[in-house]
């Protein structure tokens, strides 16, 4: 079977708001990842991590470089054949979540059944089910504005998961949970994930989360500059008194925040 996500050398230069120059914001990124691999990316603000995933999930073309996913090139499709694919194959959250307003949580989750010509018997009891496993089962009829922060990030998840994608795309889903929430959005996200062997990318900042994660890759200065692969470089990230070989601040996290973490048992 093909890799679920096959980046090759991808390059995202932006033109200088000035208009002289040009900003480098991805510079030759290599990614794989293998069907049900859950994938932290991280890094520093402004090292690419969101210009990554836009280009990862076909909203944004790069400037250089091959996209593949589940053997198919993103950036060879032409555009309608691109929409069609991303809305069968990528499920995407970003962090303004972009939820309808006038539709209700569960409307919202729905939706995107809708337009993927799958809304059926199935695909309802699919959506009731994820956001009741995302915590929200007293508030399946409620608007957006209803809504906190929080959940209405927890119903942007249960939407980027509702069609089954190959690959799910997540940046900073948890940026507006509590922490005892977060580690439950995270861990059913996993569990999904590595249950029905999705692969997933999550763009985030706060370093507990990568405890649930295969793999977690560090971007900087757009480019790939490290993988961290074995159960104790992660551990090391979740615990960085137990290793002082990782710089947090390349990272992307503050180092007064990693030394607040508190250790999470596997
Ligand atoms: N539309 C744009 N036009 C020009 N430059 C851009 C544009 N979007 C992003 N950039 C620049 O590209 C670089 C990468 O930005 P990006 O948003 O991908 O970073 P990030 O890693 O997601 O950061 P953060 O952790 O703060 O979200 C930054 O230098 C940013 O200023
Ligand atoms: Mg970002």
């Amino acid at each position: 079977m093909s890799l679920a996500l096959e980046a090759v050398q991808v390059t995202k230069e932006y033109t200088a708001p000035s208009g002289d120059g040009a900003i480098m914001a991805v510079d030759g990124m290599e990614m794989a990842l293998e069907h049900g691999e859950f994938v932290a990316l991280v890094g520093p603000s402004g090292s690419g991590k969101t210009t990554m995933l836009a280009m990862l999930a076909g909203l944004l073309m790069p400037t250089a470089g091959a996209i593949r996913i589940a053997g198919q090139d993103l950036t060879m499709m032409k555009e309608r054949e691109r929409t069609a694919f991303r809305r069968r194959e990528i499920g995407f959250t970003f962090q303004d979540n972009n939820l309808v307003p006038y539709l209700t949580a569960i409307e919202n989750v729905e939706y995107m059944l809708r337009i993927n010509s799958a809304y059926d018997r199935q695909g309802r009891e699919r959506a009731r089910e994820l956001l009741v496993r995302l915590g929200l089962e007293d508030r399946l009829q409620s608007l957006p504005r209803q809504l906190s922060g929080g959940q209405q990030q927890r119903v942007a998840i249960a939407r980027s998961l509702i069609n089954q994608p190959t690959l799910v795309l997540a940046d900073e889903p948890t940026a507006s949970l509590d922490t005892e929430r977060a580690f439950q959005v995270v861990e059913t996200m996993a569990q999904l994930v590595h249950a029905e062997g999705r692969a997933a990318i999550m763009v985030t900042h706060d370093l507990r989360m990568v405890e649930y994660c295969d793999r977690v890759i560090q971007m900087v200065d757009g480019r790939l500059e490290r993988v961290l692969t074995t159960r104790e470089d992660i551990t090391c990230l979740v615990n960085p008194a137990l290793c002082e070989r990782i710089p947090m601040a390349l990272l992307g996290f503050a180092e007064d925040e990693a030394l607040n973490v508190q250790y999470v048992e596997l």
